[in-house]
C-alpha cells in the first residue's frame, strides 16, 4: 500500500508545483503596462520646438515676427511650388527650409531637430491648426 500512497502524494506535489510555476509564468509580465506612450501632438511640437520664436499662427501663438505668419498656410501651401502638394511643401519647408524662400524673407530658418513622429504631427497640425 505504501508505494501507492507515495506515488499519489508525489503526483499531488508535482501537480501543485507545476500549477505554481504556470501561475508564476503568467504573472510575469515583461511589458510595463503603467508606462503609456503619449501620442505626439503637433501643436505641442510647434509650441515647444522653437517655431514660435519666428512664426505666429493666430489663436495659437502670436509673438513670432521673424518668419512669415503661418495663419492661412493650409490655403497657400499647395500653390507655393509647382508639383508639391500642400503636405509636401510644408514638410519640405521644415526639413529643407532653404529649398524655397518665401518672397520678402531671408534664408534665416534653421533646420530644427525633429524625430519622424514629431515631424508627421507638426505637418498635420500646420495643415489643420484648428483655428
Ligand atoms: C530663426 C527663425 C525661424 C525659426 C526658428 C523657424 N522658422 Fe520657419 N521660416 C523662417 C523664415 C525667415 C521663413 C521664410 C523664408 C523661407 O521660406 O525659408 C520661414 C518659412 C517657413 C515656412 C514656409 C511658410 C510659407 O508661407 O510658405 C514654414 C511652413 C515654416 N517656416 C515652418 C516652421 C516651423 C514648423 C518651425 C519650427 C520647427 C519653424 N518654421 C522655425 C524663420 C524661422
Amino acid at each position: 500500500m505504501w508505494p501507492d500512497r507515495i506515488g499519489t502524494v508525489l503526483t499531488a506535489v508535482i501537480v501543485v508545483l507545476l500549477a505554481g510555476a504556470t501561475v508564476a509564468v503568467y504573472a510575469y509580465d515583461p511589458v510595463d503596462n503603467t508606462a503609456t506612450v503619449e501620442p505626439v501632438d503637433g501643436r505641442t511640437v510647434f509650441l515647444t520646438k522653437g517655431c514660435t520664436g519666428c512664426h505666429s499662427i493666430d489663436g495659437v501663438s502670436e509673438t513670432g515676427q521673424i518668419g512669415p505668419n503661418l495663419t492661412g498656410l493650409p490655403d497657400r501651401a499647395g500653390e507655393r511650388v509647382d508639383g508639391l502638394s500642400a503636405g509636401e511643401y510644408v514638410r519640405q519647408s521644415v526639413l529643407e527650409p532653404q529649398a524655397y524662400i518665401v518672397s520678402g524673407y531671408g534664408e534665416l530658418m534653421p533646420t530644427l531637430p525633429l524625430d519622424t513622429d514629431e515631424l508627421d504631427a507638426l505637418v498635420e497640425f500646420l495643415l489643420d491648426p484648428g483655428t
